[in-house]
C-alpha cells in the first residue's frame, strides 16, 4: 500500500484574538511539537499568523492561512497575497472552503487562480471541496465533486500539483456534529483519487493527500484514519481547544 504522510490540520476560522492564538499555539507546541511521524498544520486568522509562526518555529507544527488573493500586489484593498503569507511564516493555505464559497461568493475559477498563486509563492494549497446537504440528498455528490475538481484544477500541470492537498468536506457535516460514516467517506475519497488519476496520472493520484473534514473529533479520528484513502483531517471546532486538537493529532 502507498505510504502517504498523514496531515492533521486545524482551521481556526474567525476565532482567537492575537493573545488567545499565541496562548493556544504555546500549548499545542508543548503537546505535539515533537511529533515526527505525521504533519501538523494550524490556520489562525491573518492577524495571528506571524505571532503563531514565531511560537511554533522549529517544532513539527506548520502554519497555514485561511485564504489568499491571486495577485502578488496591487490596489486590492483588504486582500493578502501568497508572498505576504510566506513572509508571515506560512507554509500552507486553505483554498475554497465551503464557508467562503457560501458566504463570500468564491467560485471554482477563483479557486483555480488562488491555487496558482499559492504554487507561485511556494505555499502548499489545501483545496476544499464538498457537496451541500441538498446535493447529497439528490445523490449528486460525485458529480458536484467532479465539477469542483475539474474547474479548480483546470489547466494546472503535474509539477504545480505535486504538493496539492485536497480536503473533502461534506457541507452537511461541517459544524453540525454529523460525520459521514467512515466507509461512506472512504468511497468518496477513493472516487476523488481515481478522478485525479484519470486527469493527472497514477503518480500524482498515489502521492496526493486527501483529507476528510466535517465534525472530526478525538472520538472519530482513528476510525476515519483507518480507511485506506483518508490521509488526514481538516478540523474546525475541535481544533480550537489545544487539548482536543492534540488528541486528534496523536490518534492511533
Ligand atoms: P468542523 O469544521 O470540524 O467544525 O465541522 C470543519 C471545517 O470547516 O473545516
Amino acid at each position: 500500500m502507498e505510504t502517504r504522510r498523514p496531515l492533521i490540520a486545524g482551521n481556526w476560522k474567525l476565532y482567537k484574538t492575537n493573545p488567545q492564538a499565541v496562548e493556544a499555539a504555546k500549548q499545542l507546541a508543548q503537546m505535539v511539537g515533537h511529533v515526527s511521524d505525521r504533519d501538523i498544520m494550524i490556520a489562525p486568522p491573518f492577524t495571528a499568523l506571524q505571532s503563531v509562526s514565531d511560537i511554533v518555529a522549529g517544532s513539527a507544527i506548520k502554519v497555514g492561512a485561511q485564504n489568499i488573493h491571486w495577485e502578488k500586489e496591487g490596489a486590492f484593498t483588504g486582500e493578502v497575497s501568497g508572498e505576504m503569507l510566506l513572509s508571515a511564516g506560512c507554509s500552507y493555505v486553505i483554498i475554497g472552503h465551503s464557508e467562503r464559497r457560501l458566504y463570500f461568493g468564491e467560485t471554482d475559477r477563483w479557486v483555480n487562480q488562488k491555487i496558482r498563486a499559492a504554487v507561485r509563492a511556494s505555499l502548499i494549497p489545501v483545496m476544499c471541496i464538498g457537496e451541500t446537504e441538498e446535493e447529497y440528498e439528490k445523490k449528486n455528490t460525485l458529480s458536484v465533486l467532479d465539477n469542483q475538481i475539474k474547474k479548480g484544477l483546470e489547466d494546472l500541470d503535474f509539477d504545480s500539483l505535486a504538493h496539492l492537498v485536497i480536503a473533502y468536506e461534506p457541507v452537511w457535516a461541517i459544524g453540525t456534529g454529523k460525520t459521514a460514516k467512515s466507509e461512506q467517506a472512504q468511497e468518496v475519497h477513493r472516487y476523488i483519487r481515481s478522478l485525479v488519476e484519470k486527469l493527472f496520472g497514477n503518480g500524482l493520484a498515489k502521492s496526493m493527500r486527501i483529507l476528510y473534514g466535517g465534525s472530526v473529533k478525538p472520538e472519530n479520528i482513528s476510525e476515519l484514519m483507518s480507511q485506506p484513502d483518508i490521509d488526514g483531517a481538516l478540523v474546525g471546532g475541535a481544533s480550537l481547544n489545544p487539548e482536543s486538537f492534540s488528541k486528534i493529532v496523536l490518534y492511533r
